[in-house]
């Protein structure tokens, strides 16, 4: 086994307790570091008390230790200032809070938003939601044949009345890189703001917002090795201004009358209620991890090594199979395919059988779905803890599912 991986597998406190089980199921949420194990028992063990509320020392510790989290997620993604970091629960809750905040103070009826087909429905509803409401429009771009965002029918839906560009940086369910930076070149050029979702490409590529020059992004902790119920809501310093969510409470402010109130700035009002505290330090210390490990480029290296294989493996198959992405196609770790004329709910409860987690379903992607007219794929995504051995069980496995499929 590549030596590399070797070091990174021995973190992994659930990869070495099941060794005759095969994770491929990392794109929905990735297994965990003993670091950030160890850094959820530390915070309780050793600081647990509410922020920004106390004098005492615990709570000033936890202050503490939940503002450095803000600077290392601020670094990590190369923000110019840690207010710019807003903690949520994960990716859906980000995206909802900026719609939330948007149709506050920013959208106007007869406006439109651009987002495309290939959304996760947490880059669907939330604008949906409310946009159905205030009669704002919603406008789709399509896939080219490299199943990527078409760049060019993105940018023949654009109209003066367009007033939001919100795109996926990596499909969920097809593991294809869409050309966010020429994206977001081109809509400023129309002074239109982009939110990319990230929830997909965090672990994967290096992410830079100022190199991007992206205006908002969302992510999620638990796909990048932190603990569920942490995310991130990245705002450019010069959107604050619109930052003012409906939804509010405890913590976000400065004085509260009966009648009105006066609000913290961004990032603390939009942080109502007590947040989760460890997740938001155990994502500190997942990143930490990733550092040590040779940084996100590092693990995108040990992962393509991974994909190549599992993509070479997988279109010596393709008589028997439709795989939705071509060797062509820009991707991270990520593939869905079907075995032709079989139900994917069935490819995955006999690969399960084998010991092998893989996603089955739609992905929460139903529109990309109705696209591909299908009803779902079975995913296979890698983490940097994979390995070749485990690509070669699994198509092992997958001969034999399919010979018992036909
Ligand atoms: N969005 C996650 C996935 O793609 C849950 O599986």
């Amino acid at each position: 086994m590549n030596e590399n991986i070797q070091k990174i597998r021995e973190q992994f406190p659930f990869i070495v307790q099941h060794p005759q089980s095969i994770y491929f199921d990392n794109a929905a949420t990735t297994q965990k570091p003993i670091e950030v194990l160890q850094s959820i028992q530390n915070y309780y063990k050793n600081i647990n008390a509410n922020i920004h509320r106390g004098v005492h020392k615990w709570s000033i510790l936890a202050t503490e230790a939940y503002e450095a989290a803000r600077k290392t997620v601020a670094q990590f993604i190369n923000a110019q200032d840690p207010t710019e970091i807003i903690f949520t629960s994960g990716t859906t809750h980000s995206v909802n809070l900026l719609a939330d905040c948007l149709f506050n103070t920013y959208f106007q009826s007869g406006d439109e938003i651009v987002l495309s087909i290939a959304e996760h429905h947490s880059n669907i509803l939330p604008w949906q939601n409310r946009a159905n409401k205030f009669g704002v429009h919603l406008k789709y771009a399509t896939l080219n044949h490299l199943y990527q965002v078409d760049v060019n029918h993105l940018k023949s839906l654009v109209t003066e009345k367009t007033k939001l560009i919100a795109i996926t940086y990596v499909s969920n369910t097809l593991g294809t890189i869409n050309e966010v930076k020429e994206i977001i070149q081109f809509a400023h050029q129309h002074n239109i703001p982009v939110l990319v979702d990230a929830a997909q490409s965090i672990a994967h590529l290096k992410t830079d917002v100022q190199q991007l020059n992206t205006d908002f992004l969302v992510f999620s902790g638990h796909k990048m090795y932190a603990p569920t119920g942490v995310g991130v809501l990245y705002a450019q310093k010069k959107y604050h201004s619109y930052l003012y969510p409906l939804s509010s409470g405890g913590g976000a402010i400065i004085d509260v009358d009966l009648h009105k109130t006066e609000f913290a700035d961004v990032p603390l009002r939009l942080e109502a209620g007590t947040p989760n505290i460890e997740a938001v330090i155990g994502l500190a210390d997942a990143i930490h991890f990733i550092n040590k490990n040779g940084g996100i480029h590092q693990f995108y290296l040990l992962e393509e090594h991974l994909k190549n294989y599992l993509y070479q493996r997988l279109f010596e198959l393709q008589d028997q199979l439709d795989i939705y992405t071509t060797l062509q196609s820009p991707s991270v770790s990520v593939i869905s395919f079907n075995v032709k004329n079989q139900h994917p709910f069935d490819v995955g409860t006999l690969l399960n059988n084998y010991g092998i987690a893989v996603r089955t379903g739609h992905h929460c992607t139903q529109p990309l779905m109705k696209h591909l007219k299908i009803q779902g794929t079975v995913r296979v995504s890698l983490a940097a803890y994979n390995t070749i051995e485990e690509i070669d069980r699994f198509i092992q496995a997958l001969h034999k599912t399919i010979k018992m499929l036909l």
